[in-house]
């Protein structure tokens, strides 16, 4: 059995192979980085660090951990339920309420893929009335990207790879590897 905590080159998550991709020393000075940033930009304010669950949760601890200014921390989630009549499945947002009106949020996000995930965030957390809305992401897959919002505070831009590790499953499993392992196809 693999100890998740122990960096390898190659694991096994579920059914496939991933490769090691970037390692636990790169992730720390990559969030010290953007830490950095919002603290100089948010001198004298109290930002919402608002995590999109499951996936952010260990960089959003890890992101509030390394800052030094003041600043709240809550998270919301995608929940999708059957929809009685239409038999569709539907995505609501939980989590988000109204101390949100007024306040500079800071989206803290795992991944920005498409980007259709976040432009729906975006959409959604309009209607509470923030005084501002920034986001920052640990991985960003540029290639794939199809929105057009700006991710201010980006971590890494990373090709159309499948990765895992760092909070970041592959059904449901291997969020809890420290490191990033990238999608292995060899044998
Ligand atoms: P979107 O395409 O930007 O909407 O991304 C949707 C969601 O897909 C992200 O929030 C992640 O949960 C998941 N996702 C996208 N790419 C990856 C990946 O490489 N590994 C694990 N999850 C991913």
């Amino acid at each position: 059995m693999v100890n998740p905590n122990q960096q390898a080159d190659r694991i096994m998550v579920n059914d496939k192979f991933f490769r090691l991709y970037l390692g636990r020393e790169e992730i720390d000075e990559i969030v010290a980085r953007l830490a950095s940033d919002i603290d100089s930009d948010y001198t004298g304010k109290v930002p919402l660090m608002l995590g999109i669950l499951n996936g952010a949760f260990i960089f959003a601890s890890d992101l509030v951990r390394k800052m030094k200014i003041p600043c709240e921390i809550s998270f919301v989630k995608y929940a999708s339920y059957k929809g009685m009549e239409s038999g569709g499945s539907i995505n609501s947002l939980i989590g988000l309420n109204e101390t949100i009106r007024g306040r500079e949020v800071i989206i803290v996000e795992d991944i920005v893929d498409t980007g259709r995930t976040m432009a729906k965030l975006l959409g959604d957390l309009k209607l509470y009335e923030p005084a501002s809305v920034r986001i920052a992401c640990f991985c960003f897959k540029t290639e794939a990207f199809t929105e057009n919002f700006t991710i201010d505070y980006c971590g890494l831009e990373i090709p159309d790879l499948f990765v895992v590790g760092y909070g970041l499953d592959y059904d449901g499993s291997g969020r809890n590897f420290p490191d990033i392992y990238q999608l292995d196809n060899s044998k």
